[in-house]
């Protein structure tokens, strides 16, 4: 009988982060001062971000080594368990082998705090003491709250007003763990004020969160805006999952035909996949995998988003970043899966898409509930909503081959666990989730209204 799971022990885990930059055919291109729209320097990213992280966002190295205290922090809960899906795959009568990462072994429930804990303690190194930060679903906002408390720095977050409701016991555990939490839109920020005074019912989105934090670390100089997504060293961060994921599927003789992820700014995909496109890149690959980028139809910025500059937050106070966008004011529909409603893309996806590496899918809200629940009955963890777009894409793939004939074996990241999601999973059983697929006139509206 095949393992259903894989270990790898402490000893085991990488102790440098992957650059996939030093790889890449075509680099992602810099990003742009929003004032001037000249190529931004270190300084200009000084006030927000501490050097270590800075150096990191522009790194060209292919290996940048874990700080030992980071490894320590890792060691907490990695290396996470390479699981072998055999009664999905039974389920499902194919011949794939279907095998998941699973990231949701980590205190705050998902892969979150494998960049939370390198961006608190750099900022900790740095003299400073406060980190303020967005959140969508909370799974991030709890991550950092959880990694400012381990180093010693105040946290503030401004969580998505429509998670807010939506996910109360995420704001409980952030607060558990010593954060403070506002409702985003708020009237803690001009940003939030003026959002608020337009449209007092605001669900909020993860651009206006995003401008509200990067506000409020402007304005104090003891305080250092912090990322979940989207930027060049967070998924250099996560990339300690892939390089895991290789070593435990080396260990059985397998490689990956198909390595998949759910996509809202890229990190936990790009931390699945990265290390083995680096391999594929380099001529290393011993097959021609194949990497499935999985987001909402609600939200569609890889399939249906324009491949250009953006600014990355509402109150435009980000760079521009070159990337796929549905337009910085586009306001993603209020679906369970809060960490994919972002407009925008990590630029180094958003390359990868463009030159044909990664393949985009985009899947319906309850398509992926209905994903999430055979797959609950099958292995028994219940997965994040923002996971299950990426249990979908699996089990799709795993359809097909079983239609084709052919045993591919699939690999995807189990980003999160869904225990504090429980209430969307109740709206699913009792049929009451709706689907939401972005209208072409909204979407052009949104992209008009943002140009540049
Ligand atoms: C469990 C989980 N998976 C995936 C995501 C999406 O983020 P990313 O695309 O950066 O991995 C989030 C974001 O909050 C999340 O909480």
């Amino acid at each position: 009988m095949p393992e259903r799971r894989i270990y790898l022990p402490p000893g085991k885990m990488p102790t440098a982060w992957y650059n996939v930059v030093a790889d890449m055919k075509t680099p992602p291109a810099p990003y742009l001062h929003p004032g001037t729209r000249q190529p931004v320097g270190p300084d200009d990213l000084s006030a927000i971000f501490p050097d270590a992280i800075i150096g990191q966002e522009v790194a060209t190295e292919r290996y940048i080594d874990i700080p030992g205290e980071v490894i320590d922090a890792y060691n907490q809960y990695r290396p996470s368990p390479l699981h072998r899906a055999l009664r999905l795959e039974q389920a499902l009568g194919t011949k794939a082998k279907i095998y998941y990462k699973y990231e949701g072994v980590s205190p705050a429930g998902s892969h979150k705090p494998n960049s939370a804990i390198p961006q608190a303690f750099y900022n900790k190194k740095a003299g400073i003491k406060r980190l303020a930060t967005e959140t969508g679903a909370g799974q991030w906002g709890s991550s950092l709250a959880l990694a400012c408390n381990w180093f010693g720095l105040e946290c503030t977050v401004y969580m998505v007003k429509v998670s807010y409701f939506q996910k109360p016991y995420r704001r409980t555990l952030m607060r558990l763990w010593g954060a403070e939490v506002f409702a985003s839109p708020s009237d803690k920020t001009n940003t939030g004020r003026e959002v608020l005074a337009q449209d007092p019912e605001s669900n909020g989105s993860l651009g206006i969160a995003i401008s509200e934090a990067v506000e409020d670390a402007a304005q104090r100089a003891d305080t250092n805006y912090a990322l979940g997504s989207v930027l060049n060293h967070v998924l250099l961060h996560q990339t300690v999952i892939g390089q895991e994921a290789y070593e435990q599927l080396k260990s059985v003789d397998e490689y990956p035909d198909i390595v998949i992820g759910c996509c809202g700014g890229g990190s936990n995909f790009g931390g699945i996949a990265l290390p083995f496109i680096g391999q594929k890149l380099r001529g290393e690959a011993p097959k021609a995998t194949r990497f499935v980028g999985a987001e909402p139809a609600a939200c569609p910025t890889l399939t249906r988003g324009e491949f250009r500059y953006d600014f990355g937050d509402v109150a435009k106070f980000t760079p521009l970043v070159e990337m796929y966008t549905l337009g910085h004011t586009f306001m993603p529909a209020g679906i369970h899966a809060g960490g994919l409603r972002y407009h925008g893309m990590s630029t180094i996806i958003s390359r990868l898409a463009h030159d044909g590496i990664i393949e985009p899918n985009a899947y319906t809200q309850n398509s992926c509930f209905s994903a999430a629940e055979i797959f609950a009955k099958c292995e028994g963890i219940v997965p994040a909503p923002e996971s299950s777009h990426a249990i979908r894409a699996a089990i799709d793939e795993a359809i097909l081959a079983k239609a084709k004939g052919t045993e591919p074996t699939i690999l995807f990241c189990l980003s999160g666990h869904g225990f504090l999601d429980l209430a969307s999973y109740e709206s699913y059983i009792d049929g009451n989730l709706t689907d939401f697929e972005l209208p072409e006139e909204t979407l052009q509206a949104a992209l008009a209204e943002s140009a540049i």
